[in-house]
């Protein structure tokens, strides 16, 4: 509802040229220090997950991490973290994905996620769209089924949406606001 992203909106500040000339940085520290907007935030997300029929909630490092952890516990299910390559130390499956300027890989704990589990990813903003997909692909080869992506913010210029359309590697997209 309106109410609601004028509240999370207004708690988000925008960094001119962070972390590179010409690029406006959103940060969300504001929204975090505000337990009002942080608490409307994690209800709506795990209302979110109820509604996709979650069984998990993924949250991607770092930030995802933050708004991902306290929906997991209000809406009663797992956490599962998917991390930058190289931290987590059991048996992992990792996924590379493409930035602006060269390529990461993110993990998971294959032993985290079982079939019959239907997982919602959450993170603070979808850019490209490469994290997301990633993530995608790591819980699909994990044995389970995607329930959905949950983002605080899309950058619509990117156009990240399209690397999730529905399809044979899409998933269900949720965002609050759009800029
Ligand atoms: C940022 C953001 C998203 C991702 C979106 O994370 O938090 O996870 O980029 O970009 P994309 O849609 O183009 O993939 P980043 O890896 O920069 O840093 P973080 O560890 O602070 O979350
Ligand atoms: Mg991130």
């Amino acid at each position: 509802p309106a109410a609601l992203r004028s509240l999370l909106a207004a708690r988000i500040r925008d960094v001119p040229d962070h972390p590179r000339k010409g690029v406006t940085f959103k940060d969300i520290t504001p929204l975090l220090a505000d337990p009002a907007a942080f608490g409307a935030l994690t209800e709506t997300l795990a209302e979110l997950c109820h509604r996709h029929g979650a069984t998990k909630v993924v949250g991607l490092e770092a930030r995802g991490f933050i708004l991902a952890a306290p929906v997991a516990v209000r809406a009663g299910l797992g956490f599962v973290p998917v991390r930058k390559a190289g931290k987590l130390p059991g048996a992992t499956l990792g996924q590379a994905y493409d930035l602006e300027y060269g390529s990461a890989e993110i993990e998971i704990h294959a032993e985290d996620l079982e079939s019959g589990d239907r997982v919602m990813v959450i993170d603070d903003v979808l850019a490209t769209g490469g994290t997301a997909e990633a993530s995608l692909s790591l819980i699909r080869r994990a044995g389970a089924e995607v329930a959905g992506v949950a983002v605080l913010m899309e950058l619509s210029f990117l156009d990240g949406r399209r690397r999730l359309e529905p399809g044979l590697s899409g998933a269900p997209l949720e965002v609050l606001l759009t800029v």
